[in-house]
């Protein structure tokens, strides 16, 4: 029996418009203020947007390729044609190209692990040398950008419907569902990855519950998947991290389902830290562990999980207040090795891990 969801209630997560003033601006969501607000920021300004994924205002693998990806075009729309103009017009376009290189490098820096972030950086400087190449001035090319990055927006909720639809062809009737982090529609442009598999599973009725794990030492899980879960109505119950052994080894879960921010071409997997811990809990208690993401967050080039750049991050969102002579590690992520992983669903099917890169041929 299909249940009725209330998707509509969720936000789009980030929007390229064009502002009042006639030039670029990117909406999204400040996912910092959830669960208490849900507030939408505006800005022309694409140092912002650096701030913003810096600041994990906006977050999540394919919400932050497309957020790359407009970064760009708010520099080309609203600087960089300007800018590359005042150069004369024969030097115009390459002027314009010099500059979008290296202002394509600041934005990739600000996360290392989500691949995502650099695809759509590589996507937006492809499309620009296109234009430049086809003879267009530095301003048509930045209208390029502007349709590219909605194509991208557009293409993100195609994506995740279709890699819903696949994964919850793996869950059994009334699942539950152990999920980590937020891959959910706040992590992508709209629908999201592991929760998009939950949620085309609950639209055929076949999901029984939701179990959160809150996600030190943000609270992607706490804040924004209980947040996420509770608008659409799918029954939820959120769990300290530490607690996933006991609620597994109590039977209570029937799937694992996380989503991704790179996986390597053996399969090898990062995601959220934590991840790996529960893919060893999995396997421990005959649990399967499925991994969902778009293929734009499989890197052919990264051979495996040990060549993934982990971020560290600061020590006071682990300890507010230091104290003298206590370090604290903070990676984001974790790898989770292939052989842990039962399938990992894109787009375009279900895939053992070692067979991923099929996915591309
Ligand atoms: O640090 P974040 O919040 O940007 O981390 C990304 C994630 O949300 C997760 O690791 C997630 O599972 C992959 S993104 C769908």
């Amino acid at each position: 029996m299909s249940a009725k969801l209330h998707l509509e209630r969720l936000p789009r997560t980030i929007e390229l418009t064009i502002g009042g003033s006639g030039g670029f601006e990117l909406v999204y969501v400040d996912q910092r203020t959830l669960p208490r607000q849900l507030v939408f920021e505006r800005t022309g300004d694409w140092r912002a947007v650096i701030v913003a994924l810096k600041t994990l205002a906006v977050r999540g693998a394919p919400a932050i390729g497309v957020a790359g990806a407009a970064a760009v075009a708010l520099w080309a729309g609203n600087v960089g044609a300007t800018q590359a103009l005042g150069h004369g017009c024969a030097e115009a376009g390459p002027r314009f190209l010099e500059e979008l290189d290296t202002v394509a490098e600041e934005i990739v820096r600000a996360r290392p692990t989500a691949v995502n972030l650099a695809w759509g950086v590589r996507l937006a400087k492809e499309r620009a040398r296109e234009a430049i190449a086809e003879g267009s001035s530095p301003e048509e090319a930045a209208d390029d950008l502007f349709a590219l990055v909605k194509r991208l927006e557009a293409d993100d909720e195609k994506t995740n419907r279709s890699l819903g639809a696949h994964g919850a062809s793996l869950l059994p009737p009334n699942a539950r569902v152990l999920t980590h982090c937020n891959a959910g529609s706040l992590a992508t442009v709209f629908y999201g990855t592991a929760l998009g598999v939950v949620y085309a599973a609950a639209a055929q009725g076949n999901i029984a519950r939701v179990y959160a794990d809150e996600t030190r030492p943000v609270g992607q899980g706490a804040r924004l998947t209980t947040w996420e879960l509770a608008q659409v109505g799918i029954p939820c119950t959120l769990i300290c991290d530490n607690m996933a052994a006991s609620l597994m080894a109590a039977g209570k879960v029937d799937a694992v389902v996380v989503g991704a921010d790179r996986i390597a071409a053996n399969g090898d997997t990062a995601n959220k830290i934590g991840t790996y811990g529960l893919a060893v809990l999995a396997r421990h208690h005959g649990i399967p562990m499925y991994v969902a993401a778009p293929s734009s967050t499989v890197d052919q080039a990264t051979p495996s999980g040990a060549s993934i750049p982990v971020e560290q991050r600061a020590s006071q969102e682990v300890m507010a207040h230091a104290l003298a002579g206590v370090e604290v590690w903070n990676p984001a992520f974790d790898i989770t090795p292939a052989h842990l992983i039962t399938r990992i669903v894109t787009e375009h099917g279900i895939f053992l891990p070692q067979d991923i890169v099929k996915t591309f041929r």
